[in-house]
């Protein structure tokens, strides 16, 4: 949305010039799982877009390939590959925004909790780094199961004295993608206009996207409002069956991923009234991390929204996610303090 808006609006050439003068920032953005599924796209798109002025690509396997191929594009971000452990340091100083797409993915008939057990060290080992390196950083958690991944993240930096819940940020502009596409879909109403939060956790039914407060406003009964629930809740599912062991979602991940990052800049450069959802440390219910939507500004999260009105239908899913929410969140806790 914004990179189009910013590439083809007609004041793109005013920013542009903007860039010259030194009007925009410098930005720093690590991608960590840069030669993934999903690494190689999101890299791509944070290459293309105009706020980056460096691109940092670490991963522990095909990173020097990856890297000189988006090097020789000529937007304004310079790129550089980082390809070994003893490079991950390099490649998180002086970060603004660290993106973490590391880990395994999803095969049929597996949950994303099934991912634990490997990717809960790879996350560890890569937040050490970060709270060593680039403390500062916004990070944004796409590794899964994120129910888990992000509460790891918090304990790492809590060890290391420096957590800052505005920094930390699970990744569900995935769902919030899906829930807009499925819902213009059936509501019959351009896609591009439509707004739908989607709050809870990342995984299953913890995934609860709120259609009673979906824009454009349409007549949908409940049995077709259940039924966009669901795919919003199977959309992972959905896509890890269709590619039948070879992976999970990392085109429209990516997408999603540079959505985030994209608002996470904007945020960062002083823009007002940048909002979207992530799963982040919150009061909003009683679970210590939620996703709701957030208004994102010079230090990260500046508020957490509240949920706003909902169906009897979205109150009775509220209750009913808070137990899974809950103990994925203290099984991430767990793991990283024992
Ligand atoms: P992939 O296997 O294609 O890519 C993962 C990359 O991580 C690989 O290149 C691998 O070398 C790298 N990697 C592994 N350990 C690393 C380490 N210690 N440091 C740096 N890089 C490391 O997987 P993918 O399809 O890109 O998915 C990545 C993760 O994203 C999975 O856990 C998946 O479940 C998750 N995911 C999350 C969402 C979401 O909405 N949050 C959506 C899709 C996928
Ligand atoms: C998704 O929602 O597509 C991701 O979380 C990947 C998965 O395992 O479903």
């Amino acid at each position: 949305r914004s990179i189009k808006s910013l590439t083809t609006s007609p004041s793109a050439h005013i920013l542009r010039r903007g860039y010259a003068s030194e009007a925009v920032p410098l930005r720093k953005v690590t991608v960590l799982g840069a030669a993934g599924g999903i690494g190689q796209p999101l890299s791509l798109l944070m290459k293309l877009n105009p706020l980056v002025s460096n691109l940092a690509l670490y991963d522990i396997a095909n990173t020097p390939g990856v890297a000189a191929d988006i090097s020789h594009i000529n937007t304004r971000s310079e790129v550089v590959g980082y390809a070994s452990d003893a490079e991950l340091g390099k490649a998180l100083e002086g970060a603004d925004v660290v993106i973490i797409p590391a880990g395994v993915p999803r095969k049929p008939g597996m949950t994303r909790d099934d991912l634990f057990n490997i990717n809960a060290g790879i996350v560890k080992g890569l937040c050490e780094a970060i709270a060593k390196h680039c403390p500062k950083a916004l990070v944004n958690m796409i590794s899964n199961p994120v129910n888990s991944t992000v509460p790891i993240a918090a304990e790492i930096f809590k060890k290391a004295g420096t957590y800052d819940p505005k920094r930390l940020f699970g990744v569900t502009t995935l769902d919030v993608v899906r829930a807009k596409t499925f819902y213009a879909g059936k509501a019959m109403v351009p896609v591009a206009e439509v707004n739908v939060p989607v709050v809870g956790g990342h995984a299953g039914i913890t995934i609860l996207p709120l259609f009673s407060q979906a824009t454009p406003k349409a007549n949908l009964s409940d049995e077709e409002l259940t039924a966009l629930t669901k795919r919003t809740q199977d959309g992972g599912t959905e896509v890890v069956e269709a590619k039948a062991g070879k992976g999970s979602a990392t085109l429209s991940m990516a997408y999603a991923g540079a959505i985030f990052a994209d608002a996470c800049l904007k945020g960062l450069n002083g823009v007002p009234d940048v909002i979207e959802c992530s799963f982040v440390q919150s009061t909003v219910t009683e679970l210590p991390f939620f996703a709701s939507r957030v208004r994102l500004g010079k230090n990260g999260v500046e508020e957490v929204l509240g949920l706003g009105p909902l169906s009897d239908y979205e109150k009775e899913g509220l209750e009913k996610l808070k137990p899974e929410l809950l103990s994925s969140i203290e099984k991430g806790i767990k793991f990283a303090t024992q």
